[in-house]
């Protein structure tokens, strides 16, 4: 697998340590992140929003994100309400918001990822079929152009809904630092056949570093490597 992977017994406060060092070792005057959506990143940011409150500058972070669901922004299947629910509202101002919005297109997104040059962190999770971020098995934005950042995709097994904008392997790319964050028994098959060198879509990514941290639930059975 691509990627250093750590078992971790308290998910959220090692991804929440994580951030923090990458804020702290930032090159930049300025901070990006790239949020993700679902219900392991809610406990990420909501422990994120009160552990590293006052560690970090929220005033120089810019947050955009990984991919969103083509739903209005307060709808409850919302990426952008989901980070803006457990961390947005609660850490106060950023410097800027980038949310992914479908009906303004792709070129507004691409531009602002390109324009940004490196995120510092694109945090992803990764779904029991082995898709990460909206980069879904068999789904068309896994072989996106290389100068593509972000595309529209869905899910062509029907199984993750809505239609999607995403950032592609490309875009992802960009980060200084990946960090996966994976969490229940659910996400074990596809982590152990992401860790036998499987071609799921989570395995693809590629970025400065890939961090998998996951639970003990999703780590594959018997694995005796690093452990927090
Ligand atoms: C999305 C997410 C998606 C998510 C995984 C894991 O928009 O659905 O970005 O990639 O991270 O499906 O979700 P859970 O943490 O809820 O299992």
């Amino acid at each position: 697998m691509n990627g250093d992977l750590v078992v971790v017994d308290d998910l959220p406060g090692a991804f929440t340590a994580e951030v923090l060092s990458a804020f702290a070792n930032r090159p930049g005057e300025e901070f990006d992140i790239a949020l993700s959506g679902g219900e392991t990143a809610r406990a990420c940011y909501e422990r994120l929003a009160s552990d590293g409150a006052q560690a970090i500058d929220w005033l120089v972070v810019n947050f955009f994100w990984g991919d969103e669901r083509c739903v209005p922004p307060d709808h409850m299947d919302s990426n952008e309400l989901l980070g803006r629910q457990a961390l947005l509202e609660k850490v106060g101002a950023a410097n800027a918001v980038y949310p992914m919005r479908c009906d303004e297109g792709l070129d507004a997104y691409q531009l602002r990822v390109g324009e940004v040059g490196q995120l510092d962190v694109v945090h992803l999770g990764m779904g029991a079929d082995g898709h990460t971020a909206s980069l879904f098995p068999g789904s068309r934005a896994l072989d996106a152009d290389p100068g593509q950042l972000v595309s529209f995709n869905e899910d062509p097994s029907g199984r993750n809904k809505h239609p999607r904008m995403t950032l592609t392997y490309a875009g992802i790319a960009r980060a200084r630092l990946v960090i996966f964050t994976v969490a229940g028994e659910s996400k074990r098959p596809a982590l152990e056949a992401v860790i036998a060198g499987e071609d799921l879509p989570a395995a693809r990514v590629r970025a400065g570093r890939v961090l998998w941290l996951v639970d003990g639930a999703a780590a594959p059975t018997g694995y005796s490597g690093s452990r927090q």
